[in-house]
């Protein structure tokens, strides 16, 4: 990972949209807030604002195009990386749109599809493109992958129309800039470990007793961490998933194996968050042989396993630990009960009941239990879950790793 520069570096983009100008002040603005800029540009965007002045304001090479002379070194990769948030200010709906679909046919699209850092957009156009259903959808589809979309303003548009389109305020737009820039680093120096996915508990050589959990809550709260600067160890079951950026990934298969992989790394760790579904029981002795269904009927005797997470609570020596509670019913008094049984900081609860949310979906809606009382969040995808999630522990897991400093 590249050394991070003491500002956060905002890449600011802007499209082809008579807002561009506004982009100026944009930058200016950021830059009084501390941060550092630079500017991609649409080829359209120069129609409206040169990339001169761009160079000017940021004293830094103004990208537009794939082809730019190699000696300005702004091509998209090293941008993409560079980037601690990448906000593109004003966004058109073609921009919106190809967005959506992936399309990197020019250096800012190319950017945004290499680029991890968060995305905040900022859309102006005209009020019928506006509340155009392909732009709708357009716009909850990006929030759903957790970009910060900043609704635009109404008043007088460009075009003489009179409704909602105007670029939003500027303040409001650097302010949802600045948010992220403080996020894209609050958990430096913080060591995470995040379990996740289903296990597997042998009954024979081919079979198993394991459970839906598609990991996928986990593995979006690991690659989260990472990004904010914490270093990260997922501990995870058998998941279909790659394994998420910048993250060391243990792959494991029963409950056995998470718990030692999990206590190999609880002695460094500051926070950990259990999301993964442990099997309670486990055969107490698997067949060694596949078993057939002419053999003399099966009977499998089953035995608990370790609990992972209780086990870490009775140990828990100032770490922030973050549990997850999925149930049918009594959603919040079992996740209390587990919040106090198991030394936990705070409880992530849902109800799985709900076929089309929990499990193997995107999308989730929880309940955040812990002393002070409970939260109910709206319903959000799993990435822009974790995201919140890191929200409300950012502050105790830094204390964590400042305790963990001063014991060292
Ligand atoms: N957990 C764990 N190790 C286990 C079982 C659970 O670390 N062997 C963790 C899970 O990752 C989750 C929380 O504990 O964070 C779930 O609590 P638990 O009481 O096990 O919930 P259930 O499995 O639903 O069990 P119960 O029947 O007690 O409600």
């Amino acid at each position: 990972m590249t050394e991070r520069a003491t500002s956060p570096l905002v890449l600011v983009g802007v499209t082809g949209c008579i807002a561009a100008y506004k982009a100026c002040e944009l930058v200016r603005a950021l830059q009084r807030a501390g941060c550092r800029v630079k500017v991609v540009m649409t080829e359209n965007a120069t129609r409206f604002v040169g990339p001169t002045t761009f160079r000017a304001l940021t004293g830094e090479p103004v990208a537009v195009s794939l082809w730019d002379e190699p000696a300005a070194r702004v091509h998209h990769t090293s941008l993409a990386e560079e980037a601690d948030v990448f906000a593109i200010v004003p966004a058109t709906a073609n921009v919106l749109a190809k967005l959506v679909v992936g399309r990197a046919d020019d250096l800012l699209t190319t950017v945004a599809l290499a680029t991890e850092a968060p995305l905040v957009i900022a859309p102006a156009m005209n009020v019928h493109m506006w509340r155009a259903e392909p732009v709708r959808e357009n716009v909850k589809a990006l929030q759903a992958r957790g970009a910060v979309v900043i609704e635009p303003g109404s008043g007088e548009l460009a075009c003489g129309d009179v409704g909602e389109g105007r670029l939003a305020d500027l303040s409001v737009i650097s302010e949802a800039i600045l948010a992220e820039a403080r996020r894209a680093r609050d958990l430096e120096g913080v060591a995470v470990v995040v379990t996740a996915g289903p296990t597997r508990e042998p009954i024979d050589p081919v079979r198993f007793i394991g459970n839906a959990s598609s990991g996928k809550t986990g593995y979006a709260i690991a690659e989260e961490a990472a990004r904010r600067g914490a270093s990260v160890t997922l501990v995870s079951g058998p998941t279909a998933l790659p394994d998420p950026f910048g993250v060391v990934t243990v792959r494991v298969q029963t409950a056995a194996q998470m718990a030692e992989a999990v206590e190999a790394v609880y002695g460094d760790a500051d926070v950990v968050v259990a999301s993964a579904a442990v099997a309670d029981f486990r055969p107490a002795r698997p067949y060694p042989d596949k078993q057939h269904k002419d053999d003399a009927g099966l009977v499998i005797e089953l035995e608990r396993t370790t609990d992972i997470l209780a086990e870490l609570g009775r140990r828990k020596d100032g770490r922030v630990l973050v549990g997850f509670a999925a149930e049918t019913r009594d959603v919040l008094a079992s996740a209390r009960r587990k919040l106090e049984a198991k030394s936990l900081d705070l409880v992530v609860a849902n109800d799985v009941s709900d076929p089309a949310l929990g499990f193997a979906s995107d999308d989730n809606r929880v309940w955040f239990v812990d002393e002070a009382g409970e939260t109910q969040l709206p319903v959000m995808s799993k990435r822009v879950l974790a995201r919140v999630l890191w929200d409300r522990v950012a502050a105790s897991a830094l204390d964590a790793a400042e305790r963990r400093r001063e014991r060292n």
